[in-house]
């Protein structure tokens, strides 16, 4: 269903049961179907309502399953849909920046369709000639992050040393190669096996291997 002329649909829901002291379990979550009709309400001035695409799942909203103070972005709220950065379609809206049609990525809910009403995190999609998706990779947070903490906060100049914590995660891979780009010499750790031959499928990190068999050796 794709028209926001106010028809009601059922909508399928990710539930955020409450806040998670320890380690999360599935049951911390919930699926359900509600109903929502496909228009803004006239007393949700700026409100937009959106047929969701792609979600993204982040490190941050672990911490945002915490009844935290003071956090630069606020708790989930339980019994809601778990709230996070996605990429979705307009349906209808009462934005002046927003139309019917409109592509946007932004903070959104693991649903179906949302009501955004706190439009300040959306940002609109002009560049459609890449696969919507990397909005939530390369031309989203992550990539966001990545930019400018090697560009603006590192800022290493070419031919100099780049260490990468965490550097097959979704921020990590995108400095690796931000780095080798501007032909930083880069050196990464990873959790796993896994993780390293992905990295090394990349080739930026061989030279993880070559300092692992110099440890493995003795050489080191
Ligand atoms: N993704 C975003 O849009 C975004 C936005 C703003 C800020 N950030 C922040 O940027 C960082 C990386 O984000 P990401 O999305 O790329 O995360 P990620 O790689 O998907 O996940 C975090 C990784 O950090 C490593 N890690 C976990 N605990 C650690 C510890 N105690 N010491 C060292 N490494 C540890 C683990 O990787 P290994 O097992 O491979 O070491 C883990 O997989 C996070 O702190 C995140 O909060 C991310």
């Amino acid at each position: 269903m794709e028209s926001g002329d106010g028809e009601v649909v059922s909508n399928k829901q990710v539930i955020f049961k409450d806040y998670v002291p320890g380690a999360l379990k599935e049951s911390d979550m919930y699926i359900t179907t509600s109903t929502i009709k496909l228009k803004v309400p006239e007393d949700c001035t700026n409100g937009v309502l959106v047929k969701n695409l792609y979600l993204s799942c982040d490190p941050y909203m672990r911490n945002r399953m915490r009844k935290l103070q003071g956090s630069y972005i606020a708790p989930l709220n339980p019994g809601s849909p778990v709230s996070g950065r996605g990429v979705a379609k307009v349906l209808d809206s009462r934005h002046p920046d927003y139309k019917k049609g409109d592509f946007i990525w932004g903070l959104t809910g693991w649903e179906e369709y949302s009501l955004i009403t706190a439009t300040e995190t959306l940002f609109k999609i002009h560049d459609k000639d890449v696969p919507l998706s990397y909005y939530i990779g390369i031309l989203g947070m992550p990539g966001l992050t990545a930019y400018a903490g090697f560009y603006e906060i590192c800022s290493p100049k070419k031919g100099e040393f780049v260490f990468i914590s965490a550097a097959s995660g979704a921020v990590g891979q995108l400095v690796g190669q931000f780095a080798k780009l501007l032909g930083c010499y880069v050196v990464g750790s990873a959790g796993s096996k896994d993780k390293v031959c992905l990295l090394s499928e990349c080739l930026w990190l061989f030279v993880f291997f070559l300092l692992y068999l110099a440890l493995l050796l003795g050489l080191l």
